[in-house]
């Protein structure tokens, strides 16, 4: 016997004669944390789709602990002990955390289910593994990061010996990330194996020992975390030096475009969300607001956004007053949004890219003109950008729910970096996005900035937040705890101001 707990061997997978993966190596060692690296596109959740019995590959061979095995679903590999957490998460909203976590696999007493059994099993499991989410709230009703932690019970709970994560972390906060990588510590050290995805190659130096690499559906290599430094990484994955520090000239400020006034939004529940906030942004300047999540950022955006009514205050674009408008009338205004959810707002993932990336839009000219779509213009439009902002497509018809996570991100990037506009509103830009794709949304936002536009930036990510913005607002509890700018300040101050002491 080795010591591999999973062993996949030339691997290849063909969508319509497209290779996601195109002859690619991977072995995986009884409890390591094993990291896949790779650009957006590169193939990462094919593979681990296949690993998980999701898809079936073209060709190639699979071991699990030396034996081969050819899963015919998901259900075969679950047999075989493989548990996959999803990129997008597949749970039943309208039932509670413990349903879904034994659905479809509950033990019997007789002909009743023995709830009660499941129930202490559940909760023995959380227990031992730091997982506290309260079993009888509805999904709908809990956070991003418990839904995650309702994920992984799900997968304990089958028995998986060997766990897959796709990009766990793109969905979390700072402080939620640092809770999640003592979990994963927690789950190898009991002897789980771990293969973990994700972009941000701290996370790789702080819980894996090893990483594989691939680059465009092919091995690149397996290295050693302790033995390979980040720019190293990034290089290998990339294929060329990428840039990480960013070169940012002096603002040229103008004219005040956005004004929000003693603004108060509520949230779902009738609370205020955002409780008296007032700011402006000026043509040229990139505005920061850095908060925790959850502290208004989401009522905030939908205000000016006008997808959530606002309780008193204005708001105005350009000193036209866009209080309480519809969000065609805001979009005329001149807003183009990034919106954090990019399945829920930024796309309509059954249409074509061409489609997803002239929305909002298609009935100005040069799309259309007295009535009539120019299906020529759209179509060049289309390719345009995929282009320039790199968009891995088999081809520009192709639906957008066919792209890589990262990809379906830079369609609404492009999208939206691209139209006329005076403010761009960019909520967590760069979720999900590889070095060299955020080096790119980077400088393409110093673009916007030098062109004279309006910037407000919401990011959870600090070091997004010091680089590119001109001044910070932090945002503590739906009111300003702060404003500074990334010279005066640094991450020490912003998290204290983060949590509301000044
Ligand atoms: N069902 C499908 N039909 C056609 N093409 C597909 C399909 N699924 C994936 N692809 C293509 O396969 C390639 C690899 O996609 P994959 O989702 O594996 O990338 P990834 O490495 O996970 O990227 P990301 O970091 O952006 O999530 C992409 O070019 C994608 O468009
Ligand atoms: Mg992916």
């Amino acid at each position: 016997m080795s010591d591999n707990a999973v062993q996949m061997k030339h691997i290849v997978k063909e969508f319509n004669g497209f290779k996601a993966n195109n002859d690619i190596n991977l072995e995986l060692k009884k409890g390591e944390i094993l990291a896949l690296l790779g650009e957006n596109g590169a193939g990462k959740s094919t593979l681990m789709n296949i690993l998980s019995g999701v898809l079936i590959p073209t060709s190639g061979e699979i071991k699990i602990n030396d034996t081969i095995i050819k899963f015919k679903s998901a259900a075969d590999a679950k047999e075989n002990g493989i548990g996959m957490v999803y990129q997008h998460f597949m749970l039943e909203k309208s039932f509670t955390v413990l349903e879904n976590i034994i659905l479809g696999h509950e033990p019997t007493k007789g002909i009743f289910l023995n709830l009660k059994k499941a129930k202490q099993k559940v909760l023995a499991l959380s227990k031992q593994y730091g997982l506290s989410v309260d079993l009888n709230s509805k999904v709908e009703d809990i956070t991003i990061a418990q839904q995650q932690k309702v994920e992984i019970l799900k997968v304990l709970y089958r028995g998986a010996n060997i766990l897959i994560f796709d990009e766990p972390t793109a969905v979390l906060t700072p402080q939620e990330i640092t809770e999640f990588i003592k979990i994963l510590k927690g789950l190898s050290k009991e002897g789980r194996s771990i293969i973990l995805i994700t972009h941000k190659l701290e996370e790789i130096k702080a819980v894996a020992n090893r990483v594989t690499i691939i680059r465009s559906g092919k091995s690149v290599g397996t290295f050693n975390v302790a033995q390979v430094s980040d720019a190293k990484m990034a290089e290998l994955m990339v294929g060329r030096h990428v840039n990480m520090k960013l070169e940012k000239k002096k603002s040229q400020l103008g004219n005040e475009v956005l004004s929000v006034k003693d603004l108060k939004v509520k949230e779902n529940r009738g609370n205020l969300a955002i409780k008296d906030l007032s700011f402006e942004v000026k043509s040229g300047e990139i505005l920061g607001i850095a908060g925790i999540d959850g502290n208004g950022q989401d009522e905030l955006v939908e205000a000016i956004t006008g997808l959530r009514q606002v309780s008193s205050g204005k708001i105005k674009i350009q000193n036209q007053d866009i209080t309480n408008q519809k969000v065609r009338k805001i979009t005329e205004a001149g807003v183009a949004t990034i919106p954090a959810d990019r399945q829920k707002y930024g796309l309509v993932l059954q249409m074509s890219l061409v489609k997803n990336l002239v929305l909002q839009n298609y009935y100005h000219p040069p799309y259309s003109r007295h009535k009539i779509i120019n299906f020529k213009n759209m179509n060049l439009h289309a390719k345009k950008l995929i282009n320039m902002f790199d968009i891995r497509a088999a081809n520009e018809d192709m639906a957008a729910g066919e792209l890589s996570g990262g990809n379906q991100q830079k369609i609404i990037i492009a999208r939206e970096l691209n139209k006329n506009s005076n403010l761009i509103i960019a909520f967590q830009p760069t979720r999900g996005l590889d070095v060299g794709a955020i080096e790119y949304i980077h400088k393409q936002l110093l673009k916007a900035r030098a062109a004279g536009k309006a910037i407000l930036l919401i990011s959870y990510e600090l070091d997004e937040i010091m680089q590119l913005s001109d001044r910070i607002l932090v945002l503590h509890n739906g009111q300003k705890s702060g404003e500074v700018t990334p010279q005066s300040t640094n991450e020490t101050e912003l998290g204290l101001l983060m949590t509301g002491i000044k």
